[in-house]
């Protein structure tokens, strides 16, 4: 009996048929576990496997910020300044998904990137990956994305207002921005020693790349978006990137909408602004068979997390998808718009269980 070998064609080139027919032959003789599985043992960062990477080393930035250092798989893209990715990480047995933006130098030489991340009080990831995380650990990776990144058009004036760990797109951009010649950064934390990549940023305004105005918070206060104006009083004629907690951000949104120039201010939330409530109710997933009370103002997905429920999730704040799942039956409300959205008997409309709450009694498909 003669086999034919189907002919090589420009989309599955010789060695990709090759490879393929060795891995059919190889899974016969490997079952339960498949070839995959043990190549993935060997060599998880090979190409054609899911993106994963290898985390290489955890710096300490702060006393609890560090920076982790990612050698990313081999079909891992290049990212743009200021982009984020998707990190799923397993603690304590759980794989969990969260998001941080990329701080590294695009001209790194040993193939690695970086993520800068800051424990928040109560963080499961935040505080796994900056206390217990050790080198060679393996992580899920999403390819890099977002939208907090320079034009192509360079503005001739910058204006960044950072606080906290929303200096970490900002980072990534000025590294990887060196030919911005006008630039403000405004930046607050809790102390000196708090600010996260303070010496750097110190380093760069001592060089004159920056103009670095410090807010050591404890000691000076919030800063509010009129005593922002006083600091940088051509603050109209910049492009302004932001990044920080909710309310910040919510403050120079009103500010700069108030002045006309909303249109010159670009935004990056780590969180949802949640913007309406109401009544919660049963969630019930029913695959699961898990049944809880949620309020009206807390996520569904965090409602599940909390009460054990192995979740699907990414962002946790509506932008990737990551946690889309049918709603069978029932309401839900999105929190940042105040949309309810129902299901009769049966329906599976696909809902963000980061972003939405239960809306009365509802089922969810899993
Ligand atoms: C686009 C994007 C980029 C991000 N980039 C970074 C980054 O570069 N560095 C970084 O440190 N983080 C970043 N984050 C936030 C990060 O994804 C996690 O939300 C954060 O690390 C907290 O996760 P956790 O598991 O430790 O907390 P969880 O266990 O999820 O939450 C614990 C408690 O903290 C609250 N909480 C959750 N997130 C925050 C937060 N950001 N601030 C204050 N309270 C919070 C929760 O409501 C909960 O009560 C980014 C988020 C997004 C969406
Ligand atoms: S987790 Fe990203 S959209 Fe919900």
């Amino acid at each position: 009996m003669t086999a034919t070998v189907p002919r090589p064609t420009a989309a599955k080139p010789a060695l990709r048929v090759l490879r393929d027919r060795v891995l059919r032959v190889a899974e016969l003789v490997t079952t339960p576990l498949l070839p995959a599985d043990y190549l993935d043992l060997i060599d998880p960062l090979r190409s054609g496997a899911a993106l994963r990477g290898r985390i290489e080393a955890v710096l300490p930035e702060t006393r609890d910020a560090a920076t982790v250092v990612i050698r990313p798989g081999a079909d891992w893209q290049p990212h743009r300044p200021g982009q984020y990715v998707r990190i799923g990480i397993d603690v304590d047995g759980v794989r969990m998904w969260r998001a941080y933006s990329i701080t590294s130098d695009l001209g790194r030489t040993d193939g690695c990137f970086t993520v800068t991340v800051k424990a928040i009080p109560g963080g499961k990831v935040s505080n796994h990956l900056v206390r217990s995380t050790r080198p060679g650990t393996i992580v899920q990776l999403d390819q890099a994305t977002g939208d907090f990144c320079l034009p192509e058009q360079r503005p001739d004036k910058a204006l960044f207002v950072t606080a906290g760990s929303g200096i970490t797109p900002v980072m990534g951009i000025l590294r990887n921005h060196p030919e911005l010649t006008d630039v403000v950064l405004v930046h607050s934390a809790p102390t000196p020693d708090d600010v996260v990549f303070g010496a750097e940023l110190r380093q760069l305004a001592a060089d004159g790349r920056i103009r670095l105005v410090e807010q050591h918070t404890d000691t000076a206060g919030m800063l509010d978006a009129a005593a922002l104006a006083a600091l940088v009083p051509d603050l109209a004629e910049r492009a302004t990137w932001a990044c920080g907690p909710v309310g910040m951000l919510e403050a120079l949104e009103e500010h700069w909408a108030a002045a006309g120039i909303a249109d010159r201010l670009y935004t990056e939330r780590f969180r949802p602004k949640v913007l309406v409530t109401g009544e919660g109710g049963t969630v019930t997933f029913t695959k699961n068979g898990t049944s809880l009370e949620a309020d009206g103002a807390t996520p569904i997905l965090d409602a599940a997390e909390e009460a054990g429920v192995l979740m699907p999730s990414g962002c946790r704040m509506g932008i990737c998808y990551g946690c889309v799942l049918p709603l069978r039956e029932g309401a839900v409300r999105d929190l940042r718009t105040g949309e309810v959205t129902t299901a009769a008997p049966g329906d599976g409309v696909l809902v963000q269980t980061c972003i939405s709450a239960a809306a009365g009694a509802c089922d969810i498909d899993h």
